[in-house]
């Protein structure tokens, strides 16, 4: 993985004077079992209308862990992000994602512990169109409290890590390319030191050198600042370089063991 100024990508986490969500850190001092668990499905039931996509959902992710779902389109997969992330809520069973139990939370509060806690990578990668790639990065620092100059040259770094040309960096994000605005989309998700990381289908839109450098950076995260991250994909060499793979498949989920 290459480096930013000081340490890659864990530097975000942990340099100073960076802003970082307030629960943010280092890699966990914990080992497998112990390590706190950072989301939690118990049981956990979903219908759209009479249409039943989740049915008795358990799953359990802790800090430091990647957990990679993989599934056919329209096996509910999205849809199991937007429960963590507290979108959609549960006909039944029961969400918890660090120390918040997702039910007992209303609008308003779930939506600042979203913006503390969590760094999302939806599949269609919403950026605001009229904001460069620099700018998008920053926003959520500057909603922290940090500087522009600050938030700025953090974000143009970690774009640098993406492989994003310094062109493509400082033009509208509605002009960049698919793949350019997927690693944006990544690059804001992780800029704040987020404790857990969803990703949907985060490298749906790269090939080549460009998804093997995300998929680097992705999966260090983990290691590197002891976040949890769960990764939605259909590409079986991405979800191999977690350390568990599932498969949701008639509303369950199932571990998997893919070939090597
Ligand atoms: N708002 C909605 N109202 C009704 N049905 C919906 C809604 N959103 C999704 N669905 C349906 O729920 C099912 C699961 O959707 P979901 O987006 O979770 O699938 P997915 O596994 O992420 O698929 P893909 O791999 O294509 O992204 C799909 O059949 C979809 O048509
Ligand atoms: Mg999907």
């Amino acid at each position: 993985m290459s480096s930013l100024a000081e340490g890659g990508i864990g530097a975000l986490a942990s340099g100073d004077p960076l802003p970082r969500g307030e629960l943010a850190g280092p890699a966990m001092d914990c080992d497998g079992l112990d390590c706190p668990a950072a989301v939690t499905l118990d049981g956990v039931a979903f219908r759209f209308g009479r249409r039943e996509i989740l049915d008795g959902v358990d799953l359990r992710v802790r800090a430091g862990e990647s957990v990679a779902v993989m599934g056919t389109s329209g096996s509910g997969k999205s849809t199991l992000l937007s429960l963590v992330v507290g979108l959609l809520r549960p006909v039944s069973g029961s969400v918890q994602v660090l120390d918040a139990d997702l039910a007992g939370l209303r609008a308003s509060r779930l939506a600042r512990f979203r913006r503390r806690h969590l760094g999302v990578v939806f599949q269609s990668g919403e950026l605001l169109p009229a904001l460069t790639a620099v700018e998008n990065t920053a926003m959520p620092l500057l909603l922290d409290g940090a500087s522009w100059p600050v938030a700025s040259r953090t974000a143009t770094e970690l774009l640098d890590e993406l492989g994003i040309a310094q062109d493509s960096q400082s033009i509208p994000a509605a002009d960049l390319s698919g793949g350019e605005r997927q690693r944006t989309a990544l690059a804001r998700a992780i800029v704040t030191g987020a404790e857990l990381i969803l990703a949907d289908e985060p490298t749906g839109a790269l090939d080549g050198a460009a998804r093997d450098n995300v998929a680097d950076l992705l999966f260090g995260l983990p290691l590197d600042r002891g976040c949890a991250l769960l990764v939605v994909t259909h590409d079986p060499a991405i979800a191999a370089r977690a350390g568990r793979v599932l498969a949701l498949a008639g509303g369950a989920l199932r571990p998997v063991a893919l070939a090597q």
